[in-house]
């Protein structure tokens, strides 16, 4: 089975990955959200929205937010549950053979990179870095144990990231990998006039 026509059969389900109601989603949702340096972003884009639940909690902090998934039903799930709020955009695209145009200072790509193969995902990460602004900040948080889907590991995922853009941020533990990397160098602290 492809890609697209696995996640088409996921989501005959209403909420598969169940980000709606496990402790475990909610929580990596909220350490996600705290991660993020600065408190507001200009144009922000969300890669595998799925059906928005993150979309959603990144809407408040964005003044644009671009969400784009593979999957048609994720994309109507999506749009539904963020009907109100305009200034949010969800789109149907499969990266990162199709791409946004211009730059982001807020890229959350959160738990897709592991969908992809070695190869397509090096090319992921050099596009992804190519579409992060000189202040911006990329997210990536993915699940560490191995499952039957994945073509390559979080920590591969990863490490594409790291060979092309200054680390900010680096949180783990058994289940997952959350880390942000920014051209910015300066901490929050710095940034805050704080030291
Ligand atoms: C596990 S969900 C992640 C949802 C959300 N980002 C989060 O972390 O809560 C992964 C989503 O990525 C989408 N996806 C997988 N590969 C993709 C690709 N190459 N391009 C765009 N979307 C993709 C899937 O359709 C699915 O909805």
């Amino acid at each position: 089975m492809n890609t697209t026509a696995y996640f088409d059969a996921l989501y005959q389900q209403d909420d598969p990955f169940e980000y709606r109601t496990r402790w475990y989603e909610a929580r990596k949702r909220a350490l996600t959200l705290a991660s993020l340096p600065r408190d507001h972003y200009l144009r922000g884009w969300e890669l595998g929205c799925s059906n928005g639940v993150l979309t959603a909690a990144l809407a408040p902090r964005c003044a644009q937010l671009l969400a784009t998934d593979l999957s048609e039903q994720a994309v109507s799930a999506a749009r539904l549950a963020l009907a109100a709020h305009a200034h949010v955009r969800v789109e149907r695209a499969e990266h990162p053979r199709q791409w946004p145009d211009g730059t982001f200072d807020l890229i959350v790509f959160s738990e897709l990179g592991y969908y992809l193969d070695p190869p397509t995902m090096q090319a992921m990460a050099a596009r992804l870095a190519a579409s992060l602004d000189a202040q911006g900040v990329l997210i990536a948080c993915h699940w560490r144990p191995a499952f039957a889907e994945a073509r390559c590991t979080a920590e591969f995922v990863h490490a594409q990231l790291d060979a092309l853009l200054p680390r900010a941020f680096s949180w783990g533990d058994a289940d997952m990998l959350l880390q942000g990397w920014s051209r910015d160098t300066r901490s929050v602290a710095e940034h805050e006039g704080l030291r």
